[in-house]
């Protein structure tokens, strides 16, 4: 209980401060029920290490709950250019190690530190939420995957989707794979993964990778009214509504009628229960 209302008033400071976040690469800020992760190396090109994965998962853990809202963006001149290549060479990122040490650790350690990774980008699709990724410029490997970890995409007209991993011998492992699938289908995922090539916005957009594509000047207007229309309905239904229509895929007709039956007795007992 005292947790649910810490969470509520925004509290646990301590495990998303600004100052820890700068570190990881990250801002975060909330203004009512719309809050706004930023990449924020754009000297780096907003490039993502296993710390900016795991604050990720803080600001996931400490999300405030009046929260309907979560707008992913990036800094400078582009949304982020993957995995920070220093992971790539045997000295690593200071602190965090290197895929060298990661190779010589067991299997146990190797898959948990991907859960870990992996989290940072999972809570992004939780029903009580919309994420919404604004992308522009270069959106590279974990780039990608993180705005394929949202629920929308409002693209400026000078996005680069490219999933590089297969041309470095690696595979896309932060929880990108489902979503382009079920995006863009089994064909044009494995064209796009398997020739590493660049997805520009107006593919991105005939193929249903971007909800919008935008002028560059324009993306953040653009996200502000879309998070207006989300505001506008009632969080509740649109909680219930997400949750059936993420669970739709894996129900019969007849499951998912039956859900549907499950969420709306919730709603009318709510709205009319007295
Ligand atoms: N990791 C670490 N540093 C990076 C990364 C990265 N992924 N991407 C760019 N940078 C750095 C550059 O080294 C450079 O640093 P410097 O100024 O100290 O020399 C700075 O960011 C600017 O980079 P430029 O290449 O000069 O920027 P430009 O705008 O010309 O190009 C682009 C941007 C296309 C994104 C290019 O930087 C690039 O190809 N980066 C690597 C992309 C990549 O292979 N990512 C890994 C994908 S796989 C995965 O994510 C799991």
């Amino acid at each position: 209980m005292a947790e649910a209302q810490a969470r509520q008033r925004g509290e646990h400071a301590e495990d998303v401060s600004a100052e820890r976040l700068a570190e990881s690469g990250l801002r975060f800020e909330v203004d009512g029920e719309i809050a706004t992760i930023t990449l924020d190396r754009p000297d780096k090109r907003n490039a993502q290490t296993f710390a900016t994965w795991s604050a990720l998962a803080a600001i996931g853990d400490n999300l405030p709950e009046q929260v309907r809202v979560v707008v992913v963006k990036g800094e400078g001149p582009s949304f982020s250019a993957g995995i920070d290549l220093r992971m790539f060479t045997p000295e690593g990122v200071p602190g965090q190690g290197s895929f060298s040490s990661v190779a010589r650790s067991g299997d146990t350690d190797f898959e948990h530190n991907i859960r870990k990774a992996q989290a940072g980008f999972l809570w992004l699709r939780r029903p009580e939420i919309v994420s919404i990724a604004a992308v522009h410029g270069h959106a590279i490997g974990a780039g990608f995957q993180l705005a394929l970890s949202c629920d929308l995409r409002i693209v400026a007209d000078d996005v680069k989707f490219c999933m590089k991993e297969p041309a470095l011998g690696l595979v896309p492992d932060l929880t990108g794979t489902k979503p382009l699938v079920e995006l863009v289908g089994l064909a044009k995922a494995v064209d796009i993964c398997l020739t590493a090539r660049m997805v520009h916005a107006e593919e991105a957009m005939r193929i249903g990778l971007a909800e919008q594509v935008v002028a560059r000047d324009d993306l953040d207007r653009a996200v502000r009214d879309k998070a207006a229309e989300l505001l506008s309905t009632n969080r509740d239904a649109a909680a219930a509504t997400k949750r059936l229509l993420q669970g739709a895929r894996a129900r019969t007709l007849e499951e998912q009628s039956i859900a549907e039956g499950l969420e709306q007795a919730v709603r009318i007992k709510t709205l009319f229960g007295g």
